[in-house]
């Protein structure tokens, strides 16, 4: 039987990621708008084990679209991924009237969300909200726009310096398993090359990059590198190093943009797409929807089981692999 919805916890999890305020405001006023009565859980999951609780109204998440990072905050629960700390969190739910979960985060997050609707019977709603846009079923992740844009600003400027000396950088970027933004952001940076966790096991994807240089006689270079690197290898200086020792006529340098990635504000994009996701999380529960993520496929709202959203690997575009060859000539 289908329960009526009164109250719903929201919280934030795993890594922030900008829009994921756009999203709070979103769900928070969509519920609001339908009667429903909304909990701010603080601190992810650690926070619905501490009682982290905050009545949320619509006035609580004014003038935060344009925010980056999580109002709600954010944390990797160590505790919530036991059983007694998911039984600690439910009894805090039951207590505090929380009748369903709006979990906003990446894959752990998600994960973490499955087994917990499954272990107490809580009707979860999922939002993707992670920089890595590596879950499956939705065309993009909320702040993955975000951090792209991030990227390619920085990159830009480091062209000037990698014309100005005619140096090859490795500039490596976030990702964690997945290539979406290294691909990406070569593509939109006008990069020589893109070195990916989805790219051929049987290349050597520097041997490749150098010769296709060669073949160009280009005299400096960028090349995006995934944090995320096959069976253990990889990061920008572990190329770097590479070069230093195969091509020693070049001149290699790393950069690591790290966290600055996941700050900053918000795109439009991510702005409307956290909008829309959020209302439609509400829409979803309303409808009897239960352990799903919201996702977006081209252009339109879609309900992915979260069991699918998290274990079915999201594949890289190949035509992607070929633009970048083909442009960077
Ligand atoms: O999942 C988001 C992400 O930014 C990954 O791209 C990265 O590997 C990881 O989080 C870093 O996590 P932390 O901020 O805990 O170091």
């Amino acid at each position: 039987m289908e329960r009526h919805i009164q109250t719903i916890g929201i919280l934030t999890s795993g890594g922030d990621a900008p829009g994921m305020n756009a999203a709070i405001r979103a769900v928070t006023r969509t519920a609001r708008f339908n009667n429903i009565n909304v909990v701010g859980i603080q601190r992810g999951y650690q926070g619905l084990i501490d009682k982290e609780f905050l009545k949320f109204t619509s006035s609580s998440v004014s003038n935060t679209i344009q925010r980056g990072g999580t109002i709600l905050k954010t944390a990797r629960s160590k505790e919530f991924m036991t059983p007694e700390g998911r039984k600690k969190a439910y009894g805090n739910m039951v207590e505090a009237g929380i009748d369903a979960l709006i979990v906003i985060g990446g894959n752990g997050s998600l994960t973490g969300a499955q087994l917990f609707a499954r272990e107490y019977d809580i009707p979860v709603i999922g939002l993707p909200g992670t920089i890595d846009n590596d879950l499956y079923g939705t065309d993009s992740t909320i702040g993955y726009d975000s951090a792209l844009n991030t990227i390619v600003e920085c990159v830009d400027k480091i062209r000037d310096t990698a014309n100005s000396h005619d140096r090859i950088f490795f500039i490596e970027v976030m990702g964690r398993d997945a290539g979406f933004l290294a691909q990406n952001s070569a593509i939109a940076s006008g990069a020589e090359a893109a070195i990916i966790p989805e790219g051929s096991t049987d290349v050597d994807q520097l041997a490749e990059f150098i010769e296709r240089g060669k073949r160009k006689s280009k005299n400096s270079a960028i090349v995006l590198v995934s944090e995320a690197q096959k069976d253990g290898v990889g990061g920008a200086f572990y190329y770097a190093e590479r070069i230093k020792n195969e091509y020693p006529q070049f001149d290699a340098r790393v950069t690591i943009l790290g966290h600055l990635q996941r700050g900053g504000t918000p795109s439009a994009y991510d702005r409307i797409l956290a909008s829309r996701m959020g209302y439609a999380a509400i829409e979803a529960l309303l409808e009897g929807q239960r352990n799903i993520m919201i996702g977006i496929k081209n252009d339109e709202i879609v309900y992915v089981p979260i069991s699918r959203a998290v274990k079915m690997n999201k594949p890289i575009n190949q035509e992607l692999i070929t633009v970048l060859n083909v442009l960077s000539m």
